[in-house]
């Protein structure tokens, strides 16, 4: 078992080698920016290190890695479009800082160049890889629809937000460990329990980001805080600020989205928050999610010390602030 550090620092190089900015600079330069600016790169150590814990040479899923990170910063660069986000990872927005026709081309090249990486691996390898993220990057796409139609309406259920998670974030996550899997020729069995492993771990990321949206701190989590409340996303908090409360908080709730000035819209609706105690709540539900991950590690034919890497992991993954 190599270290994780070790995994991300090779992880790096390699990025560091395949990403270079040729000409049109306008198209390569945005690409080389964004996957500069780093982020957490959880998803390409998840393959990384899901080729290595089921006994292959993690070195072999670097093109895997990079693929699914390049594929990540992608949906990011078309998602700042969707929610007008300004700020990303600290810095301002591919469509900021060029404009938004760059902004979508400069993606669309990124989602064909991690195609390509994939083309590295043999032919049996590639095809099972390609099922896996052909099918993962469609569902991505209609998680990122239902978001943006739920701004749109008022009504949305607990269970319709959860699917809409699953979709938009949890997909890839789980997908990065069962490409990893494939690579490092993991029974069936295996490569299904690490995806839903991912999959209950990324519900928790993706409630634990919009935490972070609201009651993180802009240093550190790298985005506009209170992004989530301009765009009327109905997120874990809104939903569930909504279901404590009687109809006639719910109204003023609601009426707090009209204002017009957005400094106050924002402190308005986080002290809502704050009243009905929605900071413990969100995360009582992420711990819940992330012990419910935990219940497929232990399906997984690894040995114990293996496992505990995976929970650690998952630990780390909640406790973030970026
Ligand atoms: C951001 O993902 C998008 C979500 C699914 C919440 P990350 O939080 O992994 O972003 P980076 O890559 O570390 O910046
Ligand atoms: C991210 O959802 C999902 C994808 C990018 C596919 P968010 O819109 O919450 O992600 P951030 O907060 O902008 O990173
Ligand atoms: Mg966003
Ligand atoms: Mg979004
Ligand atoms: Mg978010």
């Amino acid at each position: 078992m190599a270290e994780l550090n070790q995994l991300s620092a090779d992880f790096n190089q390699y990025l560091s080698e395949k990403i270079v900015v040729k000409n049109p600079v306008n198209l390569y330069e945005p690409i080389k920016y964004i996957l500069d600016l780093g982020g957490k790169r959880i998803r390409p150590l998840l393959v990384l290190l899901a080729a290595d814990l089921f006994g292959n040479d993690y070195k072999k899923a670097l093109p895997a890695a990079l693929a699914v990170e390049v594929f990540h910063n992608f949906t990011l660069i078309h998602d700042d479009i969707m929610d007008s986000a300004a700020l990303r990872r600290g810095k301002p927005t591919v469509h900021q800082k060029w404009n938004e026709n760059i902004a979508i081309l400069s993606g669309d090249a990124m989602l064909i160049q991690a195609y390509s990486f994939i083309e590295e691996y043999p032919d049996d390898i590639y095809r099972e890889i390609m099922k896996v993220f052909n099918k993962t990057a469609l569902e991505v796409c209609e998680g990122q629809q239902y978001d943006m139609d739920f701004e749109k309406c008022q009504e949305i259920l607990i269970d319709q937000y959860i699917e809409m998670i699953k979709l938009k974030t949890s997909v890839l996550l789980a997908s990065a460990f069962e490409i990893g899997a494939i690579i490092g020729k993991a029974t069936d069995h295996d490569r299904e329990s690490i995806y839903q492993f991912g999959l209950n771990l990324g519900l928790a990321f993706q409630i634990q980001d919009d935490y972070l949206d609201t009651f993180g701190n802009e240093q550190t989590f790298g985005k506009q805080i209170g992004g989530d409340i301009l765009e009327y996303k109905k997120t874990y908090l809104y939903l569930t600020a909504l279901q404590n409360s009687n109809s006639e908080e719910q109204a003023l709730f609601k009426s707090y989205y009209q204002e017009k000035d957005v400094v106050n819209k924002i402190k308005k609706i986080t002290q809502f928050f704050i009243d009905k105690n929605i900071p413990e709540l969100v995360q009582k539900t992420i711990e819940s999610y992330t012990e419910l991950a935990f219940t497929f590690v232990e399906k997984l034919s690894i040995s114990s010390e293996k496992k505990q890497i995976l929970k650690d992991l998952g630990l780390n993954m909640m406790s973030r602030n970026a």
